[in-house]
């Protein structure tokens, strides 16, 4: 078939490949996905089930419009983190993965330069892959993007805009310094680039201190913040936020309603519903003691079992562990020749989480939606796999 360039670009993201199992008894670290047991069904199922018994036939209709009680709420949440929003500031998206989408449709053409972070969000790469950017990579560190390089790539090349996760980014867990988010929209300001601070995870720190948004220090309306009720609600409602200056804003809405015309009516009032009846902080402090719970037993498992050369970190939040190799360890050929077949464990490995794709020795392990028992188990496995995959296979 004569399919478009686009597509097969976002075709081969590897997006697709993220999920690959042997069989039932496969123990997954790949999935970004929240506990299975931790989704507030009742709660949700009760509004949903007020919404549509309660005999507004309206919401089943078209709405014309965002719902501006849910944006009310979003909204006090983001003056929470200290940014100054109003309900009208606040668009509504199918979930945060929309937001992206529409973030890099508004403004990138083809061939324009886009700044990622390296390693990043497979899911951003495949929906930024649609609008044909050039891409430019910053290495992340401990303390988020490496701004020299930063600068160096904003000195002398024609940037649009910056994608970054500060908060316990997605893969590696790591959280960006306040001096650092500063000095990003310092940068942007002077080079004229606009920022997507995408905050999927913000809300789920477990230990240490909360930081500023990026957006807080947003002097020149350059930052589009990016929400969503995936990681502390449920990813099934589909529901996320972004906040932006009004002129972006309007033309991201209109981008929007040419994608799904509009966010469903029944979401916007469950969800609102579950928000007025419930305390979701209290929601998000329960299931972050399981996640810390899960995060300790993973680390405390990789300790005891990763073989001496093997480099992992202990996030203060989030959903991942990020892991790293000798430099010339290939991930995909160990997941594929070993650690699947033979320990059948799954991880995501480094390489297509890079536009550069030639990082092969790391992997993001997802600690969040295994049972504490498979975190036990499937670290012990990872470590033997290693150990043995060392001593023979490479010899
Ligand atoms: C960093 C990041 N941004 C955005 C998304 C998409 O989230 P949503 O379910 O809100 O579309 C994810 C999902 O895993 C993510 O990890």
């Amino acid at each position: 078939m004569n399919f478009s360039s686009r597509t097969d670009l976002t075709i081969h993201s590897g997006l697709n490949d993220i999920f690959k199992t042997k069989d039932s008894q496969t123990i997954s670290f790949a999935g970004g996905l929240p506990d299975n047991s931790l989704f507030p069904s009742e709660e949700l199922a009760k509004s949903y089930n007020s919404v549509i018994t309660g005999g507004d036939s309206t919401v089943f209709q078209y709405t014309g419009k965002q719902m501006p009680e849910l944006r009310e709420k979003i909204s006090s949440k983001m003056n929470d983190y200290g940014v100054n929003a109003t309900a009208d500031d606040v668009l509504l998206t199918q979930g945060a993965q929309q937001a992206l989408s529409l973030a890099a449709q508004l403004l990138i053409d083809k061939g324009d330069g886009l700044v990622v972070e390296g390693p990043t969000y497979i899911g951003a790469l495949a929906a930024f892959d649609a609008v044909e950017p050039t891409f430019y990579e910053v290495p992340i560190e401990q303390d988020g993007m490496n701004i020299k390089v930063l600068e160096h790539i904003l000195k002398h090349h024609e940037v649009k805009m910056i994608y970054t996760i500060p908060d316990f980014q997605n893969p590696t867990g790591t959280v960006m310094s306040v001096e650092k988010r500063k000095a990003m929209v310092k940068l942007a300001n002077r080079y004229d680039v606009m920022i997507v601070e995408d905050a999927a995870y913000r809300d789920l720190r477990f230990t240490g201190t909360q930081l500023p948004t990026i957006k807080q220090f947003d002097t020149e309306d350059r930052v589009i913040y990016v929400g969503s009720f995936s990681k502390i609600l449920a990813p099934a409602m589909r529901l996320g936020w972004l906040v932006a200056a009004p002129e972006v804003r309007g033309d991201l809405e209109a981008l929007k309603s040419s994608a799904d015309v509009e966010t469903s009516s029944l979401t916007m009032n469950a969800v609102n519903d579950y928000l007025e009846h419930h305390d979701i902080n209290q929601h998000i402090e329960e299931i972050k003691t399981v996640y810390c719970h899960k995060k300790n037993l993973m680390y405390q498992a990789l300790t005891e079992n990763m073989p001496k050369d093997v480099k992992f970190n202990n996030p203060e939040g989030g959903f991942f562990i990020w892991l790293e190799l000798p430099e010339k360890f290939d991930m995909d050929q160990f997941l594929d020749d070993y650690l699947l077949p033979v320990a059948n464990v799954t991880l995501v490995p480094s390489k297509n989480l890079f536009t550069s794709k030639s990082i092969h020795n790391g992997a993001r392990l997802n600690f969040t939606q295994p049972t504490n028992e498979q975190i036990r188990d499937g670290i012990s496995r990872l470590g033997s796999a290693l150990t043995e995959y060392f001593s023979t296979v490479l010899v």
